[in-house]
Order: structure tokens, then C-alpha cells, then sequence
């Protein structure tokens, strides 16, 4: 697509969201079903056509940080300290909300999260809407995350329009952090690595994170149709025939009925790029009835790739 094309599409996105209508647009990490944050009603369409329960909040995307002012009711050094470090890119920061927030945003939480996207799409997007873009992942609830706008139509054929920006870089969702009196503390693992963040501000010793300021943290999250298993190469006791390995490096092939090979180069990032497209290839593909991932140590982005992959086995046992 070339440019005047694509600003074109990004330019009748952009309108449809002043409209109040909805738009799947491209970010770094995953593809985001968007909607005017400021518009209540244009918000609730969002838990309508993705399924999501009314207690999850959204995060809200920005373009600049005169958007963030509109946002939250107290800015701290901490905050543009992050903000600097790391914006545009994926860390979300939970924020004290200021009155212009709709609760439908944050369900009903004093907080909003926060993001600048490192996307130019989505940054176009926001700027010409005029307005910051609330927005949760583009598929269903309890589905698998979208990576490329294919995955976004297959599951979410009601939205208003979809902005293709191709496969999207990182692959894996933002980081979520909130701030406390000791320091941050983590609300969902993603691609902004704790060790990262660290280097800015101290983490909060406490461990203690209760569910409901912590929606992130549910333990089933991602959930495959398919029975999902985590497995290293000695505990699997499954029919490899009928099995599709999501390979990391390469030790535990054989056997299977399909391999997909997240990395060349055992490289974690490679993982959290292709690991979402890889799953909604094995759910699609017929051969395969049981999915197999290769564990990861957890360590840097190893962290939030562990944390999906739990999620989605602990989901499937959970329907078992
Ligand atoms: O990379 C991403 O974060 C993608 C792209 C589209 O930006 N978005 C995304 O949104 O993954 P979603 O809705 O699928 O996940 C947002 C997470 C949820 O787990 C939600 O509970 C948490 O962020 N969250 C949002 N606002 C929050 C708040 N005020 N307090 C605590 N957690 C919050
Ligand atoms: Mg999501």
C-alpha cells in the first residue's frame, strides 16, 4: 500500500471514531479494537462485540502528553520519568483518573491505564480523531490476541473498519504497571521487561496485589479451544501425532505432527513476536488436536511469554 493510500484509510478511521464507531487499528504490540475514550456509548460497543465482562478495564491510547493531562487527575516525577524512558512503546501505566473519563473506560476504578503506542498508524490515527482512542485487544474475550489484521477479522467481523498495518513487531501485549508509595508495581507481565523498568524507579517489594485493582492478573486469560499444554521434553505423555509443537529451540521436535518454529536464533523476542499467530494457526489447522509449547526461563520478556502460556493451559484445564 502506499502512502497516500494508507493515510487515506488512516484518515476515514480517524472519522469513524469522531463518529463514534469503532476501529481495529495496528500498534506495536497487538491489534487494538479502538472507540472515542471520552464517548461512553461508543465504548460500550467495545465489551459488547468482544464479549468482555463489564469489570475489565481499558487502556486508553495517546498521542502526546497533552492528552495525558486531559486524562489523569495527578501527573508525579515518576510518571514522566516513565514517560520518557519508555513512551512511545508498550508500557501502560495506571493512573488516578480525571473527571472526563467515562467509568465505563476504567469500570468504575478511580484509575486509568495509559499508553503511547510506538506505531506510526495508530499515532496518525489518534492524532486525527482529535481524541485519546480507548482500547482493549482486538479478539473476543478469553481468545487469543491478535497479530495481524487477518486474526482481527476472523474473530471480530462486526467492527466498523479495520486499519491494516501488517504484522504487528513485538507480538506480545504492554506491559501494565501502577504506582505506589515504595515504587511500581507489576499488574500484567508484557514487553517492557521488569528489569527494564527497574532501571528507572525501585519495584515494590510487596507482593500483595489484590484481583479487583488487578484485573489483569486472572489467572485464565487466554483460552484455546484446543487442549494447551506447556511442556518440556520429558513430561509429555500426549499422542505427538495428532500434536502441534510451538518450538523454541528446536530439542523437543520430534515426533510431532507440525512444528512451528518461533525462532532461528533462540531468541525470546522472536517468541513473543510469532507465539499468538502461531496459536491461531494450530487452532485452525484440522491435523492438530492438542497444542504443545516449549517452555521458556523466566527471565526479561521469558516472563510475559510464560505468563500467556500458563494462562492458556491453565484455561484449558479449567474447562476440561
Ligand atoms: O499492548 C496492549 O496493551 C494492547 C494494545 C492494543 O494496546 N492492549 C491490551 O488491552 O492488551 P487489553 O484490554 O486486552 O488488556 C488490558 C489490561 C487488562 O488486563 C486490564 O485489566 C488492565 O490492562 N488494565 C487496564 N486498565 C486498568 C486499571 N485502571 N487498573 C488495573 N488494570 C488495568
Ligand atoms: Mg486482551
Amino acid at each position: 500500500m502506499d502512502n497516500i493510500e494508507l493515510l487515506k484509510n488512516i484518515e476515514f478511521a480517524a472519522r469513524l471514531i469522531r463518529e463514534g464507531k469503532l476501529v481495529a487499528f495496528p500498534t506495536e504490540t497487538v491489534y487494538g479494537l479502538g472507540a472515542n475514550a471520552f464517548n461512553p456509548y461508543a465504548v460500550a460497543r467495545i465489551f459488547e462485540i468482544k464479549e468482555r465482562p463489564s469489570f475489565d478495564p481499558l487502556i486508553v491510547h495517546i498521542a502526546d502528553l497533552a492528552q495525558l493531562k486531559l486524562l489523569v487527575s495527578r501527573i508525579d516525577e515518576r510518571t514522566m520519568k516513565l514517560a520518557h524512558k519508555f513512551w512511545p512503546g508498550p508500557l501502560t501505566i495506571v493512573l488516578p483518573k480525571s473527571e472526563k473519563v467515562p467509568d465505563i473506560v476504567s469500570s468504575g476504578l478511580p484509575t486509568v491505564g495509559i499508553r503511547m503506542p510506538d506505531h506510526r498508524i495508530a499515532l496518525e490515527l489518534i492524532r486525527r480523531a482529535g481524541c485519546p482512542i480507548a482500547a482493549p485487544s482486538a479478539n473476543k474475550f478469553g481468545h487469543i490476541s491478535p497479530t495481524t489484521a487477518d486474526h482481527v477479522r476472523k474473530q471480530l467481523p462486526e467492527v466498523d473498519y479495520i486499519l491494516d498495518g501488517g504484522k504487528t513487531d513485538i507480538g506480545i501485549e504492554s506491559t501494565v504497571i501502577r504506582l505506589t508509595e515504595y515504587g511500581f508495581q507489576i499488574l500484567r507481565y508484557g514487553a517492557i521487561t521488569q528489569e527494564e523498568i527497574e532501571e528507572i524507579i525501585p519495584m515494590d517489594p510487596t507482593t500483595h496485589i489484590d484481583k479487583i485493582s488487578a484485573p489483569g492478573m486472572m489467572k485464565s486469560h487466554y483460552s484455546p479451544r484446543k487442549m494447551f499444554l506447556v511442556a518440556s521434553d520429558h513430561s509429555i505423555a500426549i499422542d505427538k501425532s495428532k500434536a502441534g509443537l510451538i518450538s523454541f529451540t528446536g530439542n523437543m521436535e520430534e515426533g510431532f505432527r507440525k512444528v512451528i518454529k518461533v525462532s532461528d536464533r533462540c531468541d525470546l523476542r522472536d517468541y513473543a513476536v510469532n507465539m499468538y499467530e502461531a496459536m491461531h494457526r494450530f487452532e485452525d489447522d484440522n491435523d492438530i488436536e492438542v497444542i504443545i509449547a516449549e517452555p521458556v526461563a523466566e527471565v526479561g520478556i521469558g516472563r510475559a511469554i510464560m505468563d500467556r502460556l500458563r494462562k492458556a493451559e491453565f484455561s484449558w484445564k479449567q474447562k476440561r
